[in-house]
């Protein structure tokens, strides 16, 4: 990789305070050039996401939601528990928050159960994508009587978390292995902010990938139809059109690379010849060398154990977990006993 750092071909420009443009000029200033993965959701972002989900390689979607469809009473039953145990049984209904919600397409199957239940129930999904929001109102409003939906569009890295007050347990879903995206320590700041929202008698549902063998992780991240590929790529065609960048996109490609050490599948934007890239709308020119990359996304896998110290790290109890038949994917319960 080139440590050159980007050159400022116009006098500095005033603090930015679009969260786009900041990350763009904190990630693209880096020695080691990197970008957030939320950038990926732009309206063509998340529907290239949706494509992924349906891929036959892109096994993470199709095994959480075969554990969600083979246990869905059971997850609502255990937080129900979790709530009435912390009330000493004295409780309104549960409710249902999600991080990074997406389509909710998988979510439907708790929302369902849920409803079986008691009748009735809230959800509040949160991403920072309008068109992935509108969608989950739609897909609800369609297959699901019974939930009222109250989106927020929102980002939960950079903007403060506002919940309103809820009578009784809620179960805040943080599922698709998004927790994936963010290092170790990211990881637990962001459940700790989390549970700093939450009360005791609530819970977190946490989907985690587990660690398997390198095929299938390979082959997941690097399909035959090239989605990947476009999805990796559409941040470039982002910049280029809410930054006025010049990024030209046959000069780079997509390439996803299993890190053994860190425990985790790697995207990467790799340009294919030494090249400058102007984003005059941040006054920033950014020169990449050969083979040089910009890390897109990572997304880590875990084990029964680092699940575990993740969520003791964040303050939560580890409750109960649900697997697939082959232990590739975990949906994991956990508590909040007290402040
Ligand atoms: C990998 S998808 C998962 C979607 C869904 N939860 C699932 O399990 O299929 C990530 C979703 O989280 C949203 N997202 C990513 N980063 C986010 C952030 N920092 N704040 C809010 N939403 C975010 C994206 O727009 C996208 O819809």
């Amino acid at each position: 990789m080139s440590t050159q750092t980007p050159l400022l071909t116009t006098p500095p420009m005033p603090l930015q305070t679009d969260p786009v443009a900041s990350a763009v000029r904190e990630g693209l200033s880096a020695q080691r050039k990197w970008l957030p993965a939320w950038l990926f959701y732009d309206a063509e972002g998340s529907r290239l996401f949706e494509r992924i989900t349906h891929l036959q390689e892109y096994y993470p979607t199709r095994t959480e939601r075969a554990i969600f469809t083979g246990y869905a009473d059971g997850i609502i039953d255990a937080a129900v528990r979790i709530g009435a145990e912390a009330h000493n049984g004295q409780q309104g209904s549960l409710r249902m928050l999600e991080l990074g919600a997406g389509s909710a397409s998988k979510t439907g199957i708790l929302l369902d159960a849920a409803v079986r239940r008691q009748g009735t129930t809230e959800y509040l999904p949160i991403d920072v994508s309008a068109t992935a929001m509108d969608e989950a109102c739609r897909g609800i409003a369609v297959a699901l009587h019974g939930v009222q939906v109250r989106p927020q569009v929102a980002n939960y890295v950079t903007d403060t978390l506002s919940i309103p007050p809820h009578a009784g347990p809620t179960l805040a879903l943080y599922i698709g292995s998004s927790i994936g995206n963010f290092g170790p320590e990211e990881a637990v700041a962001i459940l700790r902010n989390l549970r700093a929202q939450l009360r005791a008698g609530d819970s977190l549902l946490l989907g985690t990938d587990l660690v398997k063998e390198t095929a299938p992780l390979l082959a997941a991240y690097n399909d035959a139809d090239g989605v990947t590929e476009a999805f990796n790529l559409n941040m470039l065609r982002r910049m280029n059109r809410e930054l006025r960048a010049s990024f030209d996109l046959a000069s780079f490609r997509h390439r996803a690379v299993w890190n053994a050490v860190e425990s985790r599948m790697e995207m990467h934007l790799e340009s294919t010849r030494a090249q400058v890239v102007r984003i005059p709308s941040l006054g920033l020119s950014v020169s990449f060398a050969a083979g040089e990359t910009i890390h897109t996304e990572n997304s880590y896998k875990f084990t029964p154990r680092s699940i575990a110290a993740l969520l003791d790290a964040a303050g939560f109890r580890t409750a109960e977990t649900w697997n697939d038949e082959r232990s590739w994917f975990a949906v994991t319960l956990a508590a909040i006993d007290s402040r």
